[in-house]
Order: C-alpha cells, then structure tokens, then sequence
C-alpha cells in the first residue's frame, strides 16, 4: 500500500509540476538537401535554435540528393499525411503542387517579415494568396572556368558564346589530354531529370528559342532556334563532354571538375565554396561568368532555388513555422552565404562586407540572378512535374542519338499538347 501511494506521489509530481513539464523536449523534424555541405550547415543552425529555445530537439533529417528524388520521398509522406516531417525544404519549382499539404506562414508572423526577400521569390511561394514557404536560398545556372588554362592556352576571358566555349574547350583538351586521357572541355548535367529541364531551359533560351512554355501558358518549344540549340549540346557528347555525361547530376559534375577534369562546368553557386577549399586540385585556379549565349540570344540561367514549408500533418506547426522562419532569417542566411556560398534570397545581404568578401561573384554576377529565367512552374502548377518529365525525357533521347533533336521537341510538344490541351504559338 506504501508503496502504491508512493509511486502515485511520484507520479504527480512528474505530471503536474511545471518545472518537470518545462524539462520535457519536444521534437521537431525537419528535412534538408544533402548537395555538398548543405546538412552540415543546416545542422549547425539547428544547434543554435536549440540553444536559444531550451526544451526543443530538431531532428536534421537527410533528403535524397537529386530534387526528383526528393520530390518522391516528401509526397510519400504527405500523401499519406505523415507527421514525421514538421519542416520540409521544397524546390522553387514545387509550390503550386504541395500548396495543398502546407500551412500559410502567414498565420505563423511570416507577413511580418517577407518584405525583407525578394519580391519576386514571395510570389512564387503564394498559391491563392497562401505564403506556403518561405525562402531559403536562391540559385542561377553558371560557367565556371579555369583562369589558369585559359591563359596557359591564350584566351584572354572566358567565352561569351557557344562558339567561343567549344573552340577553347576543344583547344585546351586537346593540350590537357597528353598529360591527363581523363581531361575534357565541357561538363554539364545530362542525366534524364528536373537538373536537365534546366540546362535545356538554358540552351533553348541562349539560342532566342524561348521559354519552353511562355508566360501565357503556350507551347513555343518546338522551333527553329530551339532544335539548334538541343542539337548544338547533343554534338558536345563526346566531343567536348564526356559520353558518360547522360549520366551525370550536379554532385558527379562537380566532382570532375574540382579533381581537375574539365576546363569548363555549368553548375550552381555552391559548388564555389566547395571547389576553393584548400585540397581542392582547382583551389584559386577559376572564376565564374555567366552562361554563354548564341549570336542571336542572350546568356541565359535557369533560376533555381529552395524554400521552406511547413506540413498540414505537422503536430507542432507554431515550433515548426518558427524553426522555418529562424533558419529564412538574415542571420542564418548570411551563415550560410560565407561558408556555403548558397545565394540568400534577402536582399541586403547581397551588400554585406563578408558575405560578398567570401562571394565576390554574389556583386560580379547580380545580373545575372536577377535575370535568371523560371521554368514554367507557375504556369502549369500541379502539371509542372509531369510537364518537366516529358522535357527532360524527350531531350534526353536527342542527347543519347536515338532521335534527333527535331524529332525530340515535335515529341515533346505533342506530349505538351496532350497534357494541357492549349495552342501552340510561334515564338515572338
Ligand atoms: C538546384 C536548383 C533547383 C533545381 C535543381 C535541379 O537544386 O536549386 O531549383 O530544381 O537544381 O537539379
């Protein structure tokens, strides 16, 4: 009996006294990227929120590499309507699909806050008037060069158009192969994925052949300007680009690159602060410039770029949205800009002392980010991943040979046809 009543004393204590209650952790989940070092640095930012907000344990939980991948994963969970995931990082191109599973920030002291990021990235995020994420960091398609080859070679600054880029590619490989049969000019991602819609997006618009998809909602892919440009890459493989190239994702790309593979890579701003770390072989040897353009277009990055949401099924949605908006704010964006060299998508940041210090191409290439142009997301909304997939498979037929490149965008406009019904036009 003693010991019934002790135990039920125990137990009081530990249901009703509020220090006990304050000691309990609630946990908080939270799935990031894993491109370089972006677990690490979101890692370390979730230490600081723990610090700072005692009694909460956020767990970083590790999503696929590629944004397909991801994609897949996070709408398993959602479809289901899992709790498990509180914090999901979702791609610039996924709100119109995921509107539906998230919570508006809004509610949750966004509106307070969002003047601070680019317009232009808070409308992409508002579905029906719904802040469903807040930004994290932005991203735009970029050259980057070795400056030590091209001089070697005597090529005074990197290529402003395609021409120029296959000329020197050709020149130094053909000099880099003696000493290095692994060495090639041109390396880019060719893998059948959302990371090829982007470099087609890129080619097709360099080349004046457009928007894919235009702002209207019509399907201009299939022209002249464009079947130049997506046979223009097809001819790279092999030549200028590795055969294993249909294969390649932006982790496999820049890993040729930094060994000291390759003369030239298209690539996201990451990969800046990964390939100038000291046992890098390409450490201080290159810079980074905009795409190249053909004569008739203009240089053209795909935009690029991650968010943060909260899920509907989330129990804790208030720690949760606070969490998103901690790891959106300046200061963790700007943590991240100096050591990971991921684009804050604040603006004052691109006029702060050290995180232009550690990113002088964040000035040197504003432009560039500022003009990047969106894949047509926002014009086909929950379409979009369906509508990426036939980009990115018809293309990828004209890359490997089994079809020419006036075939592949015939192909992949009839699929465009079919899945959103509208008109084709000619581009302006
Ligand atoms: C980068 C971009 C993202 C894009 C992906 C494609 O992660 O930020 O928007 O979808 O690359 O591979």
């Amino acid at each position: 009996m003693k010991k019934t009543i002790f135990l039920v004393f125990i137990l009081m204590i530990f249901v009703f006294n509020p220090l006990v209650l304050a000691e309990e952790e609630v946990e908080i989940t939270m799935a990031v990227g894993t491109v370089g070092i972006e677990q690490e640095l979101a890692q370390r930012a979730a230490e600081i929120f723990e610090e700072e907000n005692p009694g909460v344990k956020v767990n970083i939980q590790a999503a696929p590499e590629t944004s397909d991948e991801r994609r897949s994963v996070f709408l398993q969970h959602l479809d289901r309507e899992s709790p498990d995931i509180d914090v999901y990082q979702i791609d610039v191109i996924w709100p119109g699909e995921f509107s539906h599973f998230l919570v508006d920030l809004n509610e949750y002291g966004a509106d307070d806050i969002a003047d601070q990021h680019f317009d232009a990235m808070i409308e992409n995020n508002t579905i029906d008037g719904k802040l469903v994420a807040i930004p994290w960091f932005t991203d735009a398609g970029l050259l980057y060069y070795r400056t030590d080859l091209l001089e070697e070679y005597g090529f005074s600054a990197p290529p402003e158009t395609w021409d120029e880029l296959e000329e020197m590619a050709e020149v130094i490989q053909a000099g880099e192969r003696e000493d290095n049969p692994d060495f090639w000019g041109y390396v880019w991602q060719g893998y059948d994925y959302e990371g090829l819609t982007c470099n087609a997006l890129e080619w097709i618009h360099s080349h004046a052949g457009g928007r894919i998809i235009n702002e209207d909602g019509e399907i201009t892919v299939n022209n002249e300007q464009a079947i130049k440009a997506v046979s223009r890459a097809a001819d790279w493989i092999g030549e200028i680009s590795p055969p294993e190239t249909t294969g390649l994702v932006e982790e496999s790309s820049r890993v040729i690159f930094e060994a000291g593979n390759a003369a030239f890579l298209r690539n996201w701003p990451y990969v800046y602060a990964l390939a100038s770390e000291e046992e890098k072989a390409v450490a201080g040897k290159f810079d980074l410039a905009p795409l190249p353009a053909s004569d008739e277009g203009e240089s053209s990055a795909a935009l690029g770029g991650w968010n943060l949401a909260v899920s509907r099924f989330s129990e804790n949605k208030e720690l949760a949205a606070e969490l998103a908006l901690f790891m959106a704010s300046p200061r963790i964006q700007k943590m991240r800009a100096v050591e990971g060299a991921f684009n804050p998508t604040i603006e004052e940041l691109y006029e702060d002392e050290e995180v232009l210090a550690a990113n002088p191409f964040f000035e040197d290439l504003y432009e560039v980010f500022e003009n990047a142009v969106p894949r047509p997301s926002s014009q086909t909304g929950e379409l979009y991943n369906e509508v990426s997939s036939f980009i990115s498979e018809n293309i990828y037929l004209a890359l490997n040979g089994d079809i020419g490149a006036r075939t592949s965008l015939e192909y992949l406009e009839i699929d465009l046809e079919d899945l959103l019904g509208f008109e084709t036009r000619a581009i302006e």
